[in-house]
């Protein structure tokens, strides 16, 4: 079937709850995807930074492969050969006593503020029904009513209340606003992303996520960090609070742990958190599935052994160096942002403006894939594995792409 006729079905018989750019991707292998008509394409958004590993990685494929055909689900009535093994493994990367295992990044959201709830009544003795959990305004964690109650986005909320209670939001990289919501004694939890993501890659000020640390600890309040779209790699160290050397009491994974394969998002906490937790009161079908296991494990050791957190780093310098030089001279873009391989540009323009998805159209035209953000950000997510020579050329297309778009 050509492009055009699956468009159609799409738009004919799935929900309209996306607003996908005009391409219709059918394969993909590392940096590459291809569309129906055989066109290729850098894929420049990574499925959210769910590729990291880069399209259908030999090694994930494989892992996947050979566990399918033994066994995929037990359900956790029962246990499994490859969930212990992976247990112990992802524990002793990210170095915390226990993970829970779930599927999407969402559940691993909700998972975390279950968990910060309970330590709250358990163990700060927080009266029945009282505990809160602040959150930074910007972020994004998913779409169940959870997420979207503590969203400030009214495109994520609007409609759909009545909201969960009990969650309240301050300014994002504002340490003297969340110390003064810490005082309260009802707070069990703050969650943040490193690096808000879909709210168009904004990096908070150096020694913030440091001071969230500090804070949280003074006022004996859990800090969660949503690594979702910053963790494994993406931002040019494994997890995006290791370059302030900031440990999170509760750090939620999702995306690349499965290196895109299927949904598979961890948990992972110390015991005092993780044990408030006990048998019936948590959990998920498909949660800890040995294929899941495997994949995960998979993609795991594939960012280690292939360096794909030093490649973010280094190229993500290169790509940041080369955009500023184009910025000097360009009317158009404001300003490029972000760490690692996670960056985005700032149109010069309105957030309502259709410049940002105008040149999403034309740097597809031109063989690159990316999406905005908003209406003036585009996000820039490669695959880790992209090399220099690609981004390079990755570069020139945008950059092209910019130039001819003001010209005309
Ligand atoms: C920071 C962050 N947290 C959570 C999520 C939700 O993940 P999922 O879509 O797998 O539920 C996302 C998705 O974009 C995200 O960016």
């Amino acid at each position: 079937m050509d492009s055009n006729t699956l468009i159609d079905l799409e738009n004919n018989f799935g929900a309209h709850n996306y607003h996908p750019l005009p391409v219709v991707l059918d394969r993909g292998e590392g940096v590459f995807v291809w569309d129906s008509e055989g066109k290729k394409y850098f894929d420049f958004l990574s499925a959210y930074s769910a590729v990291n590993q880069g399209h259908c990685h030999p090694k994930i494929i494989e892992a996947l492969v050979n566990q399918a055909s033994k066994l995929t689900l037990t359900s956790r009535a029962f246990f499994n050969s490859q969930l212990g093994p992976y247990e112990k493994f992802i524990c002793e990367l990210f170095n915390y006593d226990k993970v829970l295992p779930m599927n999407t990044g969402v559940e691993g959201g909700e998972t975390a503020n279950k968990l910060a709830r309970k330590w709250g009544y358990l163990k700060k003795n927080i009266p029945e029904n009282k505990a809160r959990i602040i959150f930074a305004k910007g972020n994004f964690w998913g779409r169940t009513l959870a997420a979207i109650s503590s969203s400030d986005d009214p495109l994520s909320y609007e409609g759909f209340g009545p909201y969960m209670p009990g969650y309240d939001l301050i300014p994002y990289n504002d340490l003297d606003a969340l110390e003064n919501e810490l005082k309260d004694s009802n707070v069990a939890a703050f969650m943040v992303e490193p690096i808000q993501g879909e709210a168009g890659v904004v990096v908070p000020d150096e020694g913030y996520l440091k001071g969230v640390r500090e804070l949280c600890t003074k006022y004996n309040v859990l800090f969660i960090a949503d690594e979702v779209q910053t963790g494994i790699g993406r931002t040019g160290k494994l997890l995006a609070t290791d370059y302030e050397n900031a440990k999170p009491d509760i750090l939620i994974l999702g995306k690349a742990l499965s290196g895109g394969v299927f949904p598979v998002s961890a948990v992972l906490a110390n015991n005092e958190v993780m044990m408030c937790i006990k048998p019936g009161e948590h959990g998920s079908t498909f949660g800890g599935n040995p294929l899941a296991c495997v994949v995960a494990k998979a993609a795991l050791d594939v960012i280690i052994d292939e360096k794909l957190s030093e490649n973010a780093f280094e190229l993500g310098n290169y790509f940041r160096s080369e955009l500023n030089k184009f910025i000097e001279k360009s009317d158009l873009v404001k300003l490029v942002r972000g760490k690692g391989l996670l960056n985005a540009i700032v149109i010069n323009d309105l957030e309502t403006s259709e410049t940002a998805w105008n040149l999403c159209v034309e740097m597809k035209n031109n063989g690159l894939l990316a999406k905005p953000t908003h209406g003036n950000i585009i996000r820039f997510a490669p695959p880790l594995t992209i090399t220099k020579e690609q981004l390079k050329t990755c570069t020139e297309i945008i950059t092209n792409t910019v130039e001819n778009y003001s010209a005309s």
